[in-house]
């Protein structure tokens, strides 16, 4: 599938007064990880992740058209016109980031020329939690976009094609992005066994789920919430030649494989140890590149060794997985949220910074509010 369907772009009635959009997005979180990219952010193996609740982005953007000439003489040819805030405070630093971003999506939208833009953002969960925001932060962006193009554009767009160009510009700002559009689960990346699956765009999983996945719960335990001590552009290039890349690409394609059975029938025992096995590799692969990183601190595995005594002794099927840092995603089926929290506040807070860790589910995806 080419990039080019996305440069088709439907008659717009283009707005000549000031306007805005306000939009949430989750985040989400892999359980077949997404952990080296070629050019153009194509990934090098699919993943599939739960949409997320509660830890959101809130983004208002506002627009006001832009007279092509003043443009040029105020020197801004080529480069889009905007600002962002975050939580009301002018951010210069995210400038770089969101100029790249909106060159890359430029030719699929070329009408964010046509005005000056204003984003106002801020997150659910704390900052500095050591919770990434680029994926929120990307889908809130991409969302957003979308709607107002959908509103302009003199004919009715799908809802299909809403959630494929959405997820087509999110991924061009952070790849994980891509997967925060619909809920319960999204999947990127092309694999045989899944015959809508693309490396432009995520595709909700919608068929063959077992009702437990539905509601799963994610208590996000903070271990720890300094800055991330690898970026993931570093990380990902770190796997351009690194010894163990190629058999953990054919690795990701083979878990991807077992887990769609998995959340056919609703074996969560097999579940826990595919997730548990995914997160183990993915950090793997960051100790054995060069440089490496251990991103894990001594409380991250000091919980983990207590989820997997926790789930032998009760036969409770709670796991965790991990993104790139030290915080602990736990994850368990909604029925056992009476058990699990209170052994969570009793046994597992004492490892987390001020106690701290966030009550998050399976959510469903982009508001436009
Ligand atoms: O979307 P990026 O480029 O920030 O990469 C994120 C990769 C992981 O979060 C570590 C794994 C994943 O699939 O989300």
């Amino acid at each position: 599938m080419s990039h080019d369907r996305f440069l088709d772009l439907p008659k717009l009635d283009l707005p000549t007064a000031p306007g805005q959009v306000s939009i949430t997005a989750p985040s989400n979180i892999a359980l077949v990880k997404y952990w080296g990219k070629e050019s153009g952010q194509i990934p090098k193996n699919a993943s599939i992740s739960f949409t997320l609740k509660e830890c959101l982005t809130r983004t208002t953007l506002s627009y006001a058209p832009i007279d092509h000439r003043e443009k040029h003489s105020s020197g801004l040819d080529g480069h889009l016109s905007f600002e962002v805030y975050v939580s009301g405070v002018l951010k210069p630093e995210f400038g770089d980031k969101i100029e790249t971003f909106f060159q890359r999506i430029r030719p699929y939208v070329p009408w964010i020329d046509c005005f000056s833009w204003r984003i106002d953002t801020e997150n659910t969960f704390p900052h500095g939690s050591g919770i990434a925001s680029s994926a929120s932060g990307f889908a809130a962006l991409a969302g957003a976009l979308m709607g107002l193009e959908a509103a302009w554009s003199l004919s009715k767009t799908s809802a299909q094609s809403l959630i494929e160009k959405t997820s087509f510009l999110a991924r061009l700002g952070s790849g994980s992005a891509s997967r925060s559009i619909v809920g319960p689960m999204m999947y990127w990346g092309q694999h045989p066994n899944l015959i809508d699956s693309s490396d432009l765009f995520a595709v909700t999983l919608s068929q063959n789920l077992a009702p437990v996945f539905l509601d799963y719960q994610d208590t996000i335990l903070l271990i720890d919430k300094g800055e991330k001590a690898v970026s993931s552009t570093v990380g990902h290039n770190l796997m351009h030649d690194h010894p163990f890349a190629s058999q953990r690409f054919a690795q990701a394609q083979k878990n991807l494989e077992q887990l769609l059975d998995i959340l056919n029938s609703g074996d969560l025992m097999s579940f826990c140890q595919l997730v548990e096995s995914e997160a183990l590799s993915l950090h793997a692969m960051m100790m054995t590149s060069n440089p490496s990183f251990v991103l894990m601190k001594p409380n991250t595995l000091a919980v983990i060794e207590r989820i997997r005594a926790y789930r032998k002794a009760r036969e409770i099927p709670v796991c965790f997985t991990l993104d790139a840092g030290a915080n602990v995603h736990l994850l368990y089926p909604s029925a056992y949220v009476g058990q699990v929290l209170p052994w969570i506040k009793e046994e597992l807070s004492v490892f987390c910074q001020n106690g701290q860790f966030i009550e998050d589910r399976v959510g469903t995806g982009v508001k436009i509010i």
